[in-house]
């Protein structure tokens, strides 16, 4: 490239990119953009269906084709229908290979929009590459085998993608050429698909006879249905409607001005920006703002883009947005029209789809990112499981993969939030494994509960310093964690023992003594031992606050239940003491002979038997029983403690 001259020739080229290819450039590059999702299995033509719309928009990039057909030169120059049947043998082939993989996203466009098709399978075992491929879709085409007419997997698909508030359905009644193009099966079907449809909440929909093999009223009005042209149908081919429909709908412009903070733009002191993208409403130069959670008001002084400083900008556009004001604003941040605010709570209602070979653990702490905000997350026993088959709703003590639930929700902190059904930025989520950092749910707000909204912080005018401070030490909690019969008890038992002669104010919270008080509701299940972690988690804050060194023995199995206590305390006050004693040390004690019943099958549920113990990866005190003797033990750890304070 480097050594072309500069002739007259390339002259000539280099004006033709100036003058004519940036123009044509530019004008496919202002084409707006239609992401759309087909629902449907194989046998429904979904293949056969993707590979006319990128056959028939005949704008397929040439290397596009290359993958999906394996020889790009057949197609144009022989026959139509062998080029095609190899498109669509290479589109079911990639997929059949990607299929446990994600979603296949096909780009094409036509000379009035660009598309990208999110290609999800169909089957149920599939529902959540689907929720992926719906979520980010502006149109659904359902689709349907004339033959066979209305299935649960319709159903199915319909009220996915109605849940992730897919605004556009088209109904997409195809094999017609196998019914003989009859006006009779296709309204038949239409009835059908009515009253399944308003009763999930699907208010319109764009019904299409069409053939995909034999591309009938695809690009152009198919002559074998002159019975669509009548004013009660569509009327329309699919690609046209495809062309035409409506991507951000009118009433995302009319709603409250709102926009989630993607990053902060400060390349000089003089310049500050938040950009991202407008999720609802307009804004323009002069409108008073709000950021949420702060609360803090400014004015808008500056709309920037690459394009220059906007009037006005309205939803779905990404911009920089700059305030008059220097108020506290940073990523994650929502800025509003200041009279019109979006809720924040920290309980909610939502609906979950499970997406995880993990089921779901009610209790336990994910994360949770909803558009750019990332907090910690727990979700209760759900309240029911939709069977999205019949919509029947089931009774459920967890979500399993690939099944649809609607639960509570608690976060760690108040988030910005408005219900999915009005916002899908401020209103749609992920669950995060801590551990794994997999994406575990996808889960849409349905509201908030009242009870968050109406609690409100009481502030108290002893502060948890003066607590301390009256005690002349620094509140900690020694979180003792290991197998049962590893030692915990007798060891905290010594450290409290001493600490005590020293002056200290402390408190003893054991595992045995609790479950028979605070925690006698409770078992062993995996969900039990979440919440009592969890409650002593609680009481154990409280007591930090009134300035108690804590000090707690329970087996804590679980490293994220562990990582949840210490996230509720301030940094430095929690020390997770490991009580390592290996499982064959601990059992061949067996103090109070539950190993032995637990091995006899007498006792189910048991630690290290047939329940699992996640040994801390980092704790701040380790204690090999095995060579340290309990009074050793108990003076490292006041040692290291005090050594601390
Ligand atoms: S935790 O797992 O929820 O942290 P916790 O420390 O409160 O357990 O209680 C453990 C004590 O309960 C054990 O020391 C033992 O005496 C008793 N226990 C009874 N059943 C079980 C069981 N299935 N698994 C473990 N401990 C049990």
């Amino acid at each position: 490239m480097a050594t072309i001259e500069n002739t007259e020739a390339n002259y000539v080229v280099d004006k033709l990119i100036a003058e004519d290819i940036d123009s044509y450039l530019d004008q496919h590059e202002h084409k707006t953009m239609l992401r759309f999702i087909t629902c449907g299995s194989v046998d429904d033509g979904k293949s056969t269906l993707i590979g006319r719309l990128l056959y028939d928009s005949k704008m397929i990039f040439e290397d596009q084709l290359d993958a999906l057909a394996n020889d790009s030169k057949k197609v144009g120059t022989q026959g139509q229908e062998i080029d095609f049947a190899l498109l669509v043998d290479g589109l079911a082939a990639e997929r059949e290979q990607g299929i446990t993989i994600d979603v296949a996203y096909r780009f094409f466009n036509t000379e009035k929009r660009k598309f990208i098709v999110a290609d999800c399978p169909g089957h149920e075992q599939y529902t959540r590459n689907m929720v992926t491929g719906a979520s980010t879709s502006d149109l659904a085409v359902i689709l349907i085998d004339a033959r066979k007419g209305v299935l649960v997997q319709t159903r199915r698909h319909s009220y996915i993608c109605k849940l992730l508030g897919v605004k556009n359905i088209v109904l997409a009644v195809n094999k017609m050429d196998l019914v003989d193009y009859s006006q009779e099966v296709f309204d038949k079907i239409l009835a059908d698909y009515t009253e399944f449809a308003g009763s999930i909440g699907i208010e319109s929909f764009t019904a299409m006879p069409i053939s995909g093999f034999k591309g009938d009223n695809i690009t152009s009005l198919s002559p074998n249905m002159p019975w669509y042209t009548a004013p009660k149908y569509a009327g329309v081919p699919l690609i046209e409607h495809l062309e035409t429909v409506e991507v951000m709908t009118s009433d995302d412009a009319d709603k409250p001005f709102r926009m989630q903070v993607q990053w902060v733009n400060r390349p000089n002191l003089d310049f500050r920006g938040f950009s991202g993208q407008i999720a609802t409403g307009v804004v323009k130069p002069g409108d008073k703002i709000r950021v949420l959670p702060s609360g803090k008001t400014s004015t808008v002084s500056k709309i920037v883009t690459f394009d220059g400083d906007l009037e006005e900008a309205v939803a779905g556009q990404s911009v920089t947005v700059c305030f008059a004001d220097e108020i506290d604003c940073s990523r994650g941040s929502v800025i509003s029209i200041a009279d019109a605010p979006p809720q924040t709570a920290d309980q909610f209602e939502a609906t979950f789809v499970w997406m995880a070979d993990e089921a779901m653990v009610p209790g336990r702490a994910y994360w949770m990112k909803i558009g750019t905000q990332m907090v910690s997350a727990s979700v209760a026993e759900p309240k029911y499981e939709i069977n999205v088959n019949t919509m029947d709703e089931l009774a459920a003590k967890t979500l399993e993969l690939n099944s649809i639930g609607v639960a509570e929700l608690t976060t760690d902190k108040q988030i910005v939030f408005e219900p999915y059904a009005e916002n899908r930025q401020l209103g749609g989520f992920i669950l995060i494994d801590k551990m794994t950092n997999a994406t575990v749910a996808a889960g849409m707000i349905n509201f908030s509960l009242r009870r968050s909204q109406n609690v409100h912080w009481q502030a108290v005018d002893i502060t948890r310093s003066q607590h301390a401070g009256l005690k002349n030490q620094k509140p900690a909690v020694l979180w003792f964690t290991g197998l049962s019969g590893s030692g915990k008890s007798t060891i905290a038992n010594m450290v409290e023992k001493k600490l005590h002669r020293m002056n200290r104010h402390t408190f003893l919270l054991d595992g045995d003594n609790v479950r028979h008080g605070l925690n006698k509701d409770l078992g062993f299940t995996e969900a039990d031992r979440i919440e009592n972690i969890r409650r002593v988690g609680e009481v154990s804050k409280l007591m930090t606050d009134a300035g108690l060194i804590v000090i707690t023995a329970f087996i804590s199995p679980f490293q994220a239940d562990r990582e949840l206590v210490r996230s509720m305390l301030p940094e430095g006050e929690f020390l997770e003491v490991f009580i390592d004693t290996p499982l064959k040390v601990a059992e061949a004690r067996d103090v109070k002979g539950l190993y032995k019943k637990a091995r006899a099958g007498e006792l189910k549920n048991f630690t290290g038997i047939d329940s699992p113990y996640e040994a801390p990866r980092s704790p701040e005190i380790r204690i090999d029983t095995t060579r340290l003797s309990p009074e050793e033990a108990a003076d490292l750890i006041v040692d290291t403690l005090l050594g601390d304070v």
